[in-house]
């Protein structure tokens, strides 16, 4: 059970195909306990995807362990339960209700709607140490349709912490951010791998040569590359790959899958 409180995460031959398009098409990942791993690639690549094998929103075939125990095949609830917690590419926070009643919800605790919606008088230690990790002490009482777009960020990854997450999985959380939130985010990122294991999927290149422990590179739906941030950077076909200049008429069966589209900006050797 050792492994459970602070466990990697090993992905082996994972397959998502959707009606016959092959999203994710045989990867394998291994992610250590403590890492701080981050999933980049052009658009369509599968990131998102193995996000949502790795935490049951999507029929997957493989293996996905995290510590000991099997993740493919249980359901949504179960995973979340067995300490796996993801951000999803947009906030999904409950605007009218405080950024308190947020984490409330999160961390379940058997009480009812009713008691949820009162306002509280004591603050549970778990969700008084979740809202200090990131920063929102003061706005506890703030309803998080009003906070700043990295504050949401935040009271989500906050929302995975009174849950008790180990192994977190984040889809791209500093997209829209400005650079001080990032900065923040950044060293939330740090503060949180303390204990737990973090995959962050992100396309900016900069947040990413900042925070990133090791990087796994994936194209068409499998790994291209993968190590620290510069033998990702040295690396050929990483650069061909952001380049767009990678092999014409590759895996294009959803039509996006150049690299020289949405994010022009990740040319991932620019230092
Ligand atoms: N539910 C679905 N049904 C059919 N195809 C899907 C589904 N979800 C994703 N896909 C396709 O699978 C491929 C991988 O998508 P995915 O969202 O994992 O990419 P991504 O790497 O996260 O891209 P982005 O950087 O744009 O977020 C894409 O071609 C996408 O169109
Ligand atoms: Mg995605």
């Amino acid at each position: 059970m050792i492994d459970q409180v602070f466990a990697g995460l090993e992905i082996r031959d994972l397959r998502v195909v959707f009606d016959g398009f092959v999203a994710v098409d045989g990867v394998d990942l291994t992610v250590p306990r403590g890492d701080i791993r981050f999933l980049i690639g052009p658009n369509g690549a599968g990131k998102t995807t193995i996000v949502d094998a790795v935490t049951g929103l999507a029929k997957a075939t493989g293996s996905v362990l995290f510590g000991e125990q099997q993740l493919l095949g249980k359901d949504v609830h179960t995973i979340a339960r067995m300490g796996v917690g993801r951000t999803f590419q947009t906030a999904t926070v409950f605007d009218e209700l405080s950024v308190l009643q947020n984490l409330d919800i999160a961390a379940g605790a058997g009480r009812g709607p009713l008691t949820l919606l009162r306002r509280r008088s004591g603050v549970p230690p778990r969700v008084e140490q979740a809202l200090e990790t990131i920063g929102l002490t003061e706005a506890l009482h703030r309803p998080a349709g009003i906070l700043a777009h990295g504050q949401k960020q935040w009271l989500e990854i906050g929302m995975l912490l009174v849950q008790d997450a180990k192994l977190l999985l984040l889809d791209e959380p500093v997209a829209g951010m400005s650079a001080d939130e990032r900065d923040t985010t950044g060293e939330l990122l740090g503060v949180i791998a303390q204990d737990r294991t973090v995959v962050i999927v992100e396309h900016d290149m900069d947040f990413l040569r900042r925070y990133a422990r090791t990087v796994t590179v994936l194209h068409a739906g499998a790994v291209l590359s993968e190590g620290s941030v510069a033998q990702v950077q040295a690396d050929p076909r990483v650069q061909e790959v952001y380049l767009g200049t990678a092999s014409a008429g590759e895996h294009t069966s959803a039509g996006e899958h150049t690299s020289a589209g949405e994010h022009a900006d990740d040319d991932v050797r620019s230092a």
